[in-house]
């Protein structure tokens, strides 16, 4: 069976150097923060060129950044109609309120445009997803955010390693989050996350909000939360992050193969990719004019899928109080043609292009 991300695969391609880095966790006694940990931290921060903060999971991430760039509760927050719902979840849990940009058609991105219309006297800041693996446009991001006095938060969960231009994804707003859920392009065996910025003032908040408020033992001078990465998925993250540039390199080679094999099939956009953006294809997804029979075929060769993502957030029930002002979108759109292909370095392409072939060329 083919798997929607071979997680297990790559754990067999590095399975000496993770036994050797779990077995000196393990033998250690050290388990909560310590050297795996702060090594890994060094690591991020020389990756990106950036302070690295490690946390519990994106979702945390999110709450801490947002919690120290002080969100308030009556704050508005724009952030993209089309994503997972960690951003604005964040959001809404803190007391302010998500406000949903649209999206580009072709990108899949949040909408400058869309952006600026939304941009009000409660607005405090922006969350700008980077969808799949592709850095949003933070050039017309920051000037929207410069002019209007506001602070800009990139989510990185899905792009850790992405580039934009010359630039490294997680140094592309005054903050940035990302996820190390396991089967992210940088993911460990369990839930972790990290924050980012270039701010040595935002760094120290955020490691005194994940440690309970503290930097001095029992001396606690804000109300924070216990938000630490454990050593063992540090140790499992060194390993990996240092395969995460080959790796990223064949899943650029993996997702040209199935744009060549897509580009002549009618009705099946893949997501197009930006110019100066490298995608880590965190998700390889295209819009199918009818999806319902694109669906059909797959199944049909064997092929897992996924739907990234089935509904706008707008249009949540958890959200319906706010769904009101929102008409018919590109997010909308999306949702009704979005589908998402096994994509990992360790997907094995040529039996995927192989079983298309079978499904969209032969039978057809
Ligand atoms: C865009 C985005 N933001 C945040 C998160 C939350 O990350 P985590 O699952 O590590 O809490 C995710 C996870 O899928 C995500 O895709």
């Amino acid at each position: 069976m083919i798997p929607f991300v071979n997680i297990q695969g790559q754990r067999e391609a590095y399975r000496e150097e993770l036994e050797k880095a779990e077995k000196a966790v393990l033998d250690s006694g050290i388990y909560i923060g310590g050297q795996e940990v702060a090594a890994l931290e060094a690591e991020l921060s020389a990756y990106t060129g950036t302070y690295a903060v490690t946390c519990a999971s994106g979702t945390d991430a999110l709450t801490i950044a947002l919690t120290a760039l002080s969100v308030q509760p009556g704050d508005e927050v724009v952030v993209p109609d089309f994503t997972f719902i960690a951003p604005a979840e964040c959001v809404a849990r803190l007391g302010a309120t998500p406000v949903f940009a649209d999206i580009d058609p072709r990108t899949l991105q949040i909408s400058p445009e869309s952006v600026e219309s939304l941009v009000g006297p409660l607005t405090r800041g922006i969350i700008a997803v980077n969808l799949f693996g592709q850095c949003a446009p933070y050039e017309k991001l920051r000037e929207i955010a410069r002019r209007h006095g506001l602070w800009l938060l990139e989510d990185s969960a899905q792009a850790f390693g992405a580039m934009q231009g010359s630039k490294r994804a997680c140094t592309l707003g005054d903050m940035a989050i990302t996820s190390f859920y396991p089967s992210k392009p940088l993911g460990c065996y369990g839930d972790g996350g990290a924050i980012f910025t270039a701010s040595k003032d935002l760094t120290q908040k955020v490691r005194m909000l994940a440690n309970h408020g503290s930097e001095e033992r029992y001396l606690h001078k804000v109300v924070g939360t216990n938000s630490r990465l454990d050593a063992l998925q540090a140790a499992v993250l060194r390993v990996k992050l240092a395969h995460l540039d080959s790796e990223l390199e064949s899943r650029r080679k993996i997702a040209e193969r199935y744009d060549q094999f897509f580009a002549n099939i009618e009705g099946l956009s893949p997501q197009q990719v930006a110019d100066g953006n490298t995608s880590t294809y965190a998700q390889y997804t295209l819009l199918a004019d009818n999806r319902e029979e694109f669906i059909a075929k797959l199944d049909r060769a064997g092929i897992p899928h996924c739907i990234h993502y089935p509904m706008p957030l707008h249009k949540q029930p958890c959200f319906a109080e706010l769904s009101a002002r929102y008409a018919e979108n590109a997010a909308d759109m999306a949702s009704q043609k979005a589908v998402s292909l096994p994509m990992c370095a360790f997907t094995p392409i040529d039996e995927i292009i192989e079983r298309l072939e079978k499904v969209f060329l032969r039978s057809s």
